[in-house]
């Protein structure tokens, strides 16, 4: 039996609400106790070494103790890692950035040994910007989703990974056919889907790169493994709107192109979900799909201003994602951070709290994994993440400061980058800490 006990501040969000700020679980002094890589205790410190045993452990040295605050390990519902490489690529909206960086990059991703050299980065990355599980596009290339899974397996992760779909207006080598991309997909679905921590996502790219043979065929796969994620991208960019319109004419909106095709329902993650009309919301609710907010994708491409008010008032399932590499970080607190200002724009004030609910418990639930990620409850798997609230002296002295919870945490997201990430843990066992090169298996 391998038990750890870990005492410190603990932060989560215990379960899916519409008031985070007014339902959070804190300790100040606190204790998580994980057993074989599952939370099977969280409580006050003051309780649970009243017990004699537990106090025993306590001065034998059986406890590892935080200075920092632990929460729950960050989900990303969407990202891209072949394009980890390109982040920060110069001058370009979405459909040219598509065709002068995002293409030539993804073709390279044709070879094995380079795809999971850059998986490896990818997620090592994610660790050491608190982030445990994340709903990842690979590429055209089903060695690049082998090359994923097999690196997130070695680690323990959870994660969500699937072959992108794309049978036109690409170049030729990142093209596969309605018939290719299902046999494919249903291979890898047949490997992959719920192989230890790994889940499948069928991953049309979006609409206009596929056919409607392809979009027809992707639903086929929807539907013979109805537990599988979806994910693709929905009205981010209004030149790619009013492309759709050319394409797709017989349809009434974007949505309305993949509703036709049954890639509307639980477990679709459609990404930014930026100009969308009030049908499209409606119907997003009532089949159940979730948005992925992509603020600082959005910002970085000029795409628009997320409607967080509208996505709230029609009750859709909803997370914030990096979107790298259109996005310009994969820390989800830098991410939090432009959702603010994004909303700020729109004279809309984001809570911390919500906001960092739509990273862990509120991703977690829109995703339909909240008993397994995204909270402290026992029972579920134990990844879950050290802050340092005073990770630079900025951030120190603007701390100081602050006279509550909710203060410090604002400042916190606002100020921050990876250096507030202290430790990661997956499974109960220590993946990252901070200034070193840990990625195997320890237990502080
Ligand atoms: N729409 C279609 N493909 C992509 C992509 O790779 N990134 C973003 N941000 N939007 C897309
Ligand atoms: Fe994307």
């Amino acid at each position: 039996m391998d038990i750890k006990i870990h005492r410190g501040s603990l932060l989560h969000f215990p379960r899916t609400t519409n008031n985070p700020a007014a339902n959070y679980q804190y300790f100040n002094d606190g204790v998580l106790v994980t057993k074989n890589g599952v939370i099977s205790h969280i409580g006050d410190a003051k309780d649970f070494f009243s017990i004699t045993v537990n106090q025993q452990l306590l001065n034998n040295g059986g406890v590892v103790l935080h200075k920092g605050l632990l929460i729950p390990g960050m989900i990303d519902s969407h990202a891209h890692f072949p394009q980890i490489e390109m982040m920060a690529s110069y001058g370009k909206q979405l459909l040219d950035w598509l065709n002068q960086y995002t293409f030539p990059t993804e073709k390279k991703f044709a070879n094995k040994d380079y795809a999971t050299a850059q998986a490896e980065f990818f997620i090592r990355q994610l660790f050491a910007h608190g982030t445990t599980t994340a709903s990842v596009f690979a590429t055209v290339h089903p060695e690049s989703v082998n090359a994923f899974f097999e690196v997130a397996q070695s680690h323990g992760a959870r994660m969500i990974c699937g072959k992108v779909l794309m049978d036109r207006f690409c170049p030729e080598e990142l093209r596969d056919t309605a018939l290719s991309g299902y046999f494919q997909s249903k291979e890898l679905i047949e490997r992959w889907h719920n192989n230890g921590r790994n889940m499948y996502a069928i991953t049309p790219r979006f609409a206009p790169t596929s056919s409607e043979h392809q979009l027809e065929m992707a639903g086929k796969l929807a539907k013979e493994h109805p537990d599988t994620f979806i994910q693709t991208h929905l009205s981010e960019n209004v030149g790619e709107v009013a492309w759709i319109k050319e394409l797709f004419p017989e349809h009434q909106d974007y949505l309305e192109v993949y509703e036709a095709n049954g890639l509307v329902r639980e477990r679709a993650l459609f990404g930014h979900a930026i100009h969308l009309s009030k049908r499209e919301y409606q119907s997003l609710a009532a089949n159940g799909a979730s948005i992925s907010f992509c603020p600082s994708s959005n910002l970085f491409l000029g795409s628009g201003l997320f409607d967080i008010d509208s996505v709230k008032a029609h009750n859709i399932g909803l997370s914030i994602a990096s979107d790298v590499g259109a996005g310009t970080s994969l820390s989800l607190f830098s991410n939090q951070a432009d959702a603010y200002k994004i909303c700020q724009l729109q004279s809309t004030t984001i809570d911390p709290f919500e906001s960092l609910y739509l990273c862990t418990q509120g991703a977690a639930s829109s995703m339909g994994i909240e008993h397994l990620v995204g909270n402290l409850n026992p029972g579920t798997e134990a990844d879950f993440i050290e802050l340092d609230f005073m990770a630079s002296p900025i951030m120190a002295q603007r701390m100081l400061r602050c006279t509550s919870l909710a203060e410090q945490l604002f400042a916190m997201t606002t100020l921050s980058d990876d250096r507030v990430v202290e430790r990661t843990y997956l499974n109960g066992n220590l993946v990252y800490k901070k200034g070193t090169n840990v990625c195997g298996h320890s237990s502080t």
